[in-house]
């Protein structure tokens, strides 16, 4: 496509239905994106319009998807990415069918849906077409999960959630699903009596409206252009709590006090953000808290965060999560990783921004423990991992995006902007990060951009080489130059383990001020292998077992398993039965499965939890205790 067809077109691409929030005029062409069968040169979705209705009895979404689609002069198709999807019908909206072919699906990427589009009008140059497409997902699709009423707080009513990234909206919205295709949506939601749909979009719906079968009806539309794997959706028995005018928490009724109180200061961490990086672009900021299947700590699906019960510790002092998602705002819904390769340039970017939030928030010293902890988080990323998956920038061809995501992009991407700070200063880097979200907003972005950015807006020449740009970016391991991270804090903590390595008593450690960070560092400082009496020790002293955050608990049971610690173990049976956070799970079972009596312990454990993980850990805990049948 030459250039002025490729501005008609970006043109074309903005929001159909209002204000203009796209900015068109730095549209770079798009790279091939290796996970997605869609061709975005030649016809690109702009806009979808679903009409879904849950069967909770069938675990399907049944309904529509309406796609408008900008295409140039030679296309006469549209391909589209589906997954386990039944395509009932193709049809304009008057109700002509379509012909439609979908080809040879591929494990984890889906099949190509393509679309044979109506004759177009010669005269123009692009032209803006509808599609409506009736389908529904099946009962396994792998981006839903579908939760008994025992699997809920309330234990009355179902409850069903998504959860897009990386590649896994094709298994419910028919769509082309790749980073770089912004689409703006809307939804009209139909759901039974008593029970409440909230997605990733501004609530637009009429208070009690129901539809001809009694359903209830629940109304969305997102201006705003996101790529796909944004689009979320969830419906259970959800009540809602506000906290500031334009925030607030969804939760089932029986969390939503609790979680109001626990984010409190999610107003402080929007003033914090804005302040810092520009103004949050998208309305509102909710937070919805999902039963303890939702396989992460957070989504930052847009205006509606997706999270965790597990951040609900009671003191706030897992909020940071809160401060990552809505980073994302910035650094991965307004600029978003072109393809999945360049996800460090979502995540690393997040981690980077989540420290600073939550130093506004909180002081220097408090975003330094998060600091450290995450340097700790990359070291061990590092011993892990392949020397290929240790760069930033990743070759993920023929792999699912789901196999480089690792710590790396967080830590070792937060550790080079903190690096580029050390070299330029604070104040140039935030004057660049806020020049970059507006310079790029709405844009997609890949190392090779990004590079050019920081070389013709932020660093000389010399700073560029001082920096190494391509080492922290292409090569692997972590460069020489990375700034060193230092917590006092977390330092005084290391005394209190010489002392304990040393033979003093559990009761002597001075740990009366320790907050959740140090104890997660003083637990992960002790040596691997400690005596069972001196485990039952810590434990009676600081009832570790019984711990009542999440983090806390995971860090002491992985110590638990080292030691072959049995008190701990029906602690830890319960951990990984009442909740599905793959972070916690992962290396839980991985340190199970290093020895005969653990693998056995883990597989009897994951029979029973399996059936109430989502399908996102299922797939990574399939491989890590080779479940029959699994990947
Ligand atoms: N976007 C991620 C979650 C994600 C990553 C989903 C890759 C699918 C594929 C989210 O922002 C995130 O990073 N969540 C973290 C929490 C954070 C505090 C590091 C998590 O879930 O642990
Ligand atoms: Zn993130």
């Amino acid at each position: 496509m030459n250039r002025a067809a490729l501005l008609v077109f970006a043109v074309l691409a903005c929001s159909p239905t209002d204000d203009t929030v796209t900015d068109t005029t730095n549209q770079r062409p798009l790279p091939h994106d290796p996970h997605s069968y869609a061709q975005p040169d030649t016809a690109r979705v702009t806009h979808v319009t679903l009409d879904l209705t849950p069967d909770f009895t069938a675990k399907r979404l049944r309904g529509t998807a309406r796609l408008a689609i900008a295409r140039t002069g030679k296309a006469d198709s549209v391909i589209l990415d589906i997954r386990d999807l039944t395509i009932k019908r193709v049809t304009t909206p008057g109700g002509d069918s379509l012909g439609f072919s979908i080809g040879a699906p591929k494990e984890f990427l889906g099949a190509p849906l393509s679309v044979a589009l109506p004759a177009r009008d010669s005269s123009a140059r692009t032209q803006t077409d509808t599609i409506v497409i009736e389908y529904e997902t099946a009962p396994t699709a792998a981006a839903v999960q579908w939760l008994s009423p025992q699997q809920t707080a309330g234990k009355k009513l179902p409850f069903l959630f998504t959860q897009g990234q990386a590649i896994l909206t094709r298994t419910w919205v028919p769509t082309q699903d790749s980073p770089g295709i912004r689409q703006t949506y809307d939804a009209t939601i139909h759901v039974p009596a008593g029970m409440r749909a909230v997605m990733s979009a501004e609530n637009v719906g009429t208070a009690n409206e129901t539809d001809s079968a009694g359903l209830s009806v629940y109304r969305f539309h997102l201006k705003q252009p996101v790529p796909p794997y944004l689009f979320a959706l969830a419906v259970g028995d959800i009540a809602f709590r506000p906290i500031g005018t334009n925030t607030g928490v969804y939760a089932e009724p029986s969390v939503v006090e609790q979680a109001a109180t626990e984010f409190s200061e999610v107003d402080a961490m929007v003033a914090a953000a804005e302040k810092l990086y520009g103004p949050y672009r998208w309305g509102r900021y909710d937070i919805l808290v999902l039963p303890p299947s939702f396989p992460f700590g957070g989504m930052e699906n847009p205006m509606l965060t997706f999270a965790t019960p597990t951040v609900l510790a009671g003191d706030r002092s897992l909020v940071s999560l809160v401060a990552h998602e809505l980073a994302h705002s910035w650094s991965g819904n307004l600029v978003t990783n072109a393809t999945w390769d360049d996800f460090w340039i979502n995540e690393g970017f997040t981690s980077y921004i989540e420290a600073r939030i939550m130093e506004e928030l909180r002081g220097r010293p408090y975003a330094d423990m998060l600091r450290v902890l995450g340097r700790q988080d990359l070291e061990k990323a590092m011993a892990d991992l392949d020397s290929a998956d240790t760069r930033l920038h990743l070759d993920l061809a023929g792999r699912d995006p789901d196999e480089g995501f690792s710590d790396v992009a967080y830590e070792k991407g937060s550790t080079f902007l903190q690096t580029i700070e050390s070299v330029v200063g604070r104040q140039r880097l935030d004057q660049w990060l806020r020049s970059y979200f507006d310079r790029n907003a709405f844009q997609p972005m890949t190392s090779e951009w990004l590079v050019e950015d920081l070389r013709r807006n932020l660093l000389t020449p010399g700073e560029a080489a001082r920096v190494d740009l391509d080492a922290w970016i292409n090569r692997p391991g972590i460069p020489a130059n990375a700034v060193a991270v230092r917590s006092d804090a977390l330092a005084a903590v290391d005394s209190e383990v010489t002392r304990w390595n040393g033979g003093a008593a559990a009761s002597a450690l001075q740990t009366a001020k320790w907050s959740t960070h140090e104890w997660l560092h003083f637990l992960r400082a002790l040596p691997d292998t400690v005596p069972t009496a001196r485990l039952a020790e810590l434990d009676a002293r600081f009832r570790l077992s019984s711990s009542g955050n999440a983090e806390i608990l995971g860090q002491w049971l992985l110590l638990a398993i080292k030691n072959r610690y049995e008190p701990a173990f029906p602690a830890l049976a319960r951990f990984l039965t009442s909740q599905g956070r793959r972070k916690f799970l992962t290396p839980l079972y991985t340190e199970m499965m290093k020895t005969p009596w653990g693998a056995t312990m883990a597989r009897d454990i994951y029979r029973r939890a399996r059936p109430t993980y989502h399908s996102v850990a299922t797939g990574t805990i399939d491989r890590v205790v080779q479940w029959p049948g699994g990947r």
